[in-house]
């Protein structure tokens, strides 16, 4: 089968296609074929090594498992004997996560991976766009207990994590505040933003409001400032945040009321199974900027690199 291994951590042009043996699935093992994948900006910074400590964990001069990419749209074409929950046929979305291996055209991953039935009302492209950037933003949403009539900033709007935010939170009945740059804002307002602010226009630090939630998804806000920004209680979720930052943000949490979260986030099965439900209701939709051939990995991560998609760049199989 086709597959894009990286053959050192670095630039983009150190992803290679290589013709590569098939995965046959073992006896707990599901394998999918791939219909649709997406270079995220974590498989970027995976490409990079960055932070370097993806080094110590994942093989020092390149990743030990050198296929990349962990979303997955397919189809499953083989099932272990051990296994119950899918069948050949099934459409399913989702994560293969410590596996990797979702940017060729096989990937074989564990029976409890975190997948769903694929919503029979999106392509398998859109499919793709949903499971990096919803099961992250969930994960920090819940953990600020997200309610109706909540007051929620976020930050990075417009990036894979923060497109889903805004339309998770929404659906919370949260009053959402979305900051984006210019070309976004009518993005923003058909994704439910209640109100955008444009962050080459104005700082949201200065603007004197308080919000129950800021949800920096991207890393770019003052910490200092964001949290002047917050009411008393308040969280402030950082997706993006770095070592010092979470060691610096959990001494801080001691002394004050307002919560500061950071930390990698955990996928789950149930996450997927409501992030189906949404779909199919019409509640959660994909947001795509490019598609590229699984051929043109390369220019996908380039275009990643910039820090400035819209949502997702998404791999589409033939
Ligand atoms: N903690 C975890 O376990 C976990 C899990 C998943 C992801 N993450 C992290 O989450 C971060 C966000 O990922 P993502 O995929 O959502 O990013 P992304 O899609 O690459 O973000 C791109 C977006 O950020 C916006 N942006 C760039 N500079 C900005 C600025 N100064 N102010 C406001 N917006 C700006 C861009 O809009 P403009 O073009 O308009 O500037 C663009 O739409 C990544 O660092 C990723 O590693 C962490």
């Amino acid at each position: 089968m086709k597959a894009i291994e990286l053959t050192k951590y670095g630039a983009p042009e150190f992803l290679q296609m290589n013709e590569v043996e098939k995965p046959s699935p073992k006896d707990n093992e599901i394998l999918i074929k791939i219909h649709a994948s997406s270079v995220s900006s974590g498989d970027a910074r995976m490409r990079r090594a960055d932070p370097f400590i993806i080094r110590l964990i994942f093989g020092f001069k390149r990743p030990r498992k050198p296929i990349l990419g962990v979303v997955v749209a397919g189809e499953i074409e083989a099932i272990g004997e051990s296994v119950s929950n899918y069948k050949i046929g099934d459409q399913v979305f989702g994560s293969s996560g410590m596996n990797f291996g979702a940017h060729a055209e096989y990937v074989s991953v564990p029976k409890g991976a975190v997948l769903a039935l694929k919503p029979g009302n999106i392509s398998y492209e859109e499919a793709a766009a949903i499971p990096f950037g919803a099961t992250a933003s969930m994960h920090f949403l819940r953990i600020a207990n997200i309610q109706k009539g909540q007051k929620v900033l976020i930050y990075g709007a417009s990036g894979a994590l923060g497109t889903m935010a805004v339309q998770l939170a929404k659906n919370y009945g949260a009053e959402i505040t979305a900051v984006c740059s210019t070309a976004n804002v009518e993005l923003m307002k058909s994704l439910g933003a209640d109100h955008v602010i444009d962050y080459t226009q104005e700082d949201f630090t200065r603007n004197g409001k308080k919000y129950d939630v800021v949800f920096d998804t991207i890393g770019k806000s003052s910490l200092r400032k964001a949290l002047k920004s917050l009411s008393d209680n308040g969280h402030l979720l950082l997706a993006s945040a770095g070592i010092g930052t979470m060691i610096g943000g959990s001494i801080r949490s001691i002394f004050i009321k307002k919560k500061i979260v950071s930390g990698v986030i955990k996928e789950t099965v149930k996450d997927m199974n409501f992030f189906k439900q949404l779909i199919e209701k019409g509640s959660l939709k994909a947001v795509i900027d490019r598609t590229y051939p699984l051929e043109q990995i390369v220019e996908a991560h380039a275009y990643v690199d910039k820090g400035h998609k819209k949502g997702n760049v998404i791999i589409a199989m033939n």
